[in-house]
Formats: structure tokens, C-alpha cells, sequence
């Protein structure tokens, strides 16, 4: 856990926002895809491993009322506070390990996830995970989740990363869920790398008890 850290803030203190590989100045599929699960203004929608990423300005934007971000990286949530200055209270922000941490049971209508979960290489780190999401979602609450899809490289961001077909992803987020939609998206960081994204949207069972 402390290498993680130590390794994300690193990055957040010695680079600008727009030279992170996965940069983009809009999540537009992110945002296409939350937008198809259909949740109103009032849903509850985290974002984890949020980072410094623009997503939380765009629904800011699209007056979604109850955005959470959550980052192991104090400095990443403090670029994100700082752009978006005043509205930046309208936001929860929490510092934390995803795998590691209290959310609310049964809470969020909306668990977003870019280049987070494809880190954890080791099964233990992504049983946690997976309990860690099963338990914050709502009953019938929604997952819209981007890993590196298997023709990516090797790494991302110097570390090692797991790769994913849709149905990898399913088999590992729980097959009781219901993948709704899935698509490939070519990223190219701004040093000119190629690297395929896999974007998927699932949905917990609406019966589904959190334990
Ligand atoms: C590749 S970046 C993606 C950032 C953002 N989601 C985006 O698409 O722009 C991965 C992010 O996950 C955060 N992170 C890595 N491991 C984490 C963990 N175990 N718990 C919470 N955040 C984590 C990093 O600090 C970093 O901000």
C-alpha cells in the first residue's frame, strides 16, 4: 500500500495534470456511459481513483448532486480541488486505498472506475476490490469501469498491469452482474503511446444484498 502511494504521488508532484499518460481533457466515454445508465441529477456517483481527471467538473456540469472522489494521492485530489476552486465543496472528496477502505453499504447509484482496477496484479488486492464495490453499490447501482484491454502494453505509468476482455472483467467483478455494454477505445498518451482501453457498464442485481 505505501509503495502505491509513494509511486502516485511521485507522479502528481513531479508532472502537470495534461502530462499524465492517460490524460484526456474530457472522459467523454466515461461520461457517454454513466449518461446510459439512465441515473438522474440526484444519484450518488463515486469516482475511484479519481486523480486529477476532469470527469468530476463535467458532471459538476451536468448537475449531478452527490459526486464523490476518492485517490490514494493527496496531491491529485488537491489539483482537482484547486481547479475547480469554490464548486470544489460541492464535491466529497476522500483519500484512501480502494482496497482498504469504509464506503457507505448500499450507498452509491454509480461506481466509476478508469485505470484503477487494471493495477491490482495480485488476487488479494482485487477480492477487495470486488468486495469493497459490491458492498458501497446500491442494489440495481451501476459500474462503468476502463481497464487496459489485452493489446496494450505491458505497463501503465511504469507498473504492471493485469489486461481484460469483457468477459475476464465480468468473471472478475462478480458474474452476477449484468454487462450492458462494452466497447475498445485507442488512448494515446502525450508521449505518443498506443494504448487500447476496454470500457464496460454493468449493473448489480437489483435484488442483490450487499453482503
Ligand atoms: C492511471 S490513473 C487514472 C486517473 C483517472 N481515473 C483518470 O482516468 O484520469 C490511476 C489513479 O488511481 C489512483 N490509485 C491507484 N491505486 C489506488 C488505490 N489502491 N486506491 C485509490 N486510488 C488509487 C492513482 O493515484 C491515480 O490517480
Amino acid at each position: 500500500m505505501m509503495i502505491t502511494k509513494a509511486h502516485w504521488e511521485n507522479v502528481y508532484s513531479t508532472k502537470a495534470p495534461e502530462q499524465v499518460g492517460w490524460y484526456e481533457p474530457h472522459l467523454q466515454t466515461s461520461l457517454a456511459f454513466i449518461k446510459r445508465t439512465g441515473v438522474h441529477q440526484e444519484a450518488r456517483i463515486i469516482d475511484v481513483g479519481g486523480g486529477a481527471s476532469t470527469l468530476v467538473d463535467d458532471l459538476l456540469n451536468a448537475r449531478v448532486e452527490h459526486i464523490t472522489v476518492l485517490d490514494i494521492a493527496p496531491t491529485a485530489l488537491d489539483q482537482a480541488r484547486s481547479r475547480l476552486a469554490e464548486r470544489a465543496a460541492k464535491v466529497q472528496w476522500i483519500e484512501g486505498d480502494v482496497t482498504d477502505i469504509d464506503l457507505p453499504p448500499g450507498y452509491y447509484d454509480v461506481w466509476h472506475d478508469r485505470a484503477v482496477f487494471h493495477f491490482l496484479t495480485e488476487t488479494e488486492s482485487r477480492k477487495r476490490y470486488v468486495d469493497h464495490m459490491w458492498r458501497a453499490l446500491k442494489a440495481g447501482g451501476h459500474i462503468v469501469i476502463a481497464t487496459f484491454a489485452p493489446e496494450a502494453p505491458p505497463k501503465c505509468s511504469g507498473l504492471d498491469v493485469t489486461h481484460y476482455t469483457p468477459e475476464q472483467l465480468h468473471h472478475e467483478l462478480g458474474k452476477d452482474l449484468v454487462l450492458h455494454e462494452h466497447r475498445k477505445e485507442l488512448h494515446v498518451t502525450p508521449g505518443g503511446v498506443k494504448q487500447m482501453y476496454l470500457y464496460c457498464r454493468f449493473q448489480k442485481p437489483a435484488l442483490a444484498c450487499y453482503e
